[in-house]
């Protein structure tokens, strides 16, 4: 999947634009780094490029056709193959199987491979019949990580998925986010205050972003 912001701004409030003048283009398979201070823009841009939030102005080509001028059938078709993951880890009520599986639901899979893979590789089995709410923060995160993995969807958004994660499981979400890239060609998207040597070993592209504008990108 190819996403292209084609002159992107963003105002929540009608009036002070959050995002300026944004190009970017999110090449079919590859990981992105969205860099920048706190409050610059990130989490913003990555819901827009999620197509969670309209932009205020310009447009999002996806696949060469742009988004918000679609029809809604056309726009769930596109939605179903991005997965954004929140930089707070959203739980529901009930244990943490009932989490995991909770994306099956929705995205109306059966295969429960992957969630047994996961959950044995991020060493999860002990918490499966946990209450959600009873999660340490990186428990809790890591949940969320696993159950957005488990969907293997085209296109993956990360807002912070380092954060509350500890450095052995941080090494084993670079891992899978390569692998992502490198076996399914899929396309991974990751804004972060960490940088870690491996991140930046497997990245595409660098971009960062100060006070809604792209300071610069690097290949
Ligand atoms: N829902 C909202 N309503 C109004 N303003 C918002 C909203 N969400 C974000 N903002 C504002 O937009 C600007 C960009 O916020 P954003 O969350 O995109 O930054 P960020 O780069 O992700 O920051 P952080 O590193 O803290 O996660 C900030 O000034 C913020 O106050
Ligand atoms: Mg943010």
């Amino acid at each position: 999947m190819e996403i292209n912001l084609k002159n992107v701004w963003h105002s929540y409030d009608g009036s002070t634009f959050v995002l300026r003048n944004i190009d970017l283009l999110f090449r079919n398979s590859g990981v992105y780094l969205i860099v920048g201070p706190n409050g610059s823009g990130k989490t913003t841009l990555l819901k827009i490029t999620s197509l969670i939030i309209k932009p205020s102005r310009g447009e999002n080509i996806i696949n060469g056709k742009s988004f918000w001028s679609l029809d809604e059938r056309e726009r769930e078709n596109l939605r179903s193959n991005i997965i954004y993951v929140h930089d707070k880890p959203i739980l529901v009520r009930g244990n943490v199987r009932h989490n995991l599986e909770l994306g099956m639901k929705l995205k109306k899979k059966r295969d429960r491979t992957l969630i047994e893979y996961y959950i044995d590789r991020y060493k999860l089995r002990d918490l499966e019949r946990k209450s959600a709410n009873k999660l340490s923060a990186g428990q809790a995160k890591v949940i969320t990580l696993i159950r957005a993995l488990s969907l293997k969807p085209e296109v993956l958004i990360l807002d912070e998925p380092f954060t509350f994660l500890d450095s052995q499981r941080s090494e084993m979400l670079i891992e899978d986010i390569e692998d992502i890239v490198e076996k399914e060609k899929g396309l991974v998207i990751i804004a972060t205050h960490y940088m870690y040597k491996e991140l930046k070993e497997i990245s595409t592209q660098q971009i960062e972003i100060i006070n809604g504008e792209i300071q610069r990108t690097q290949q």
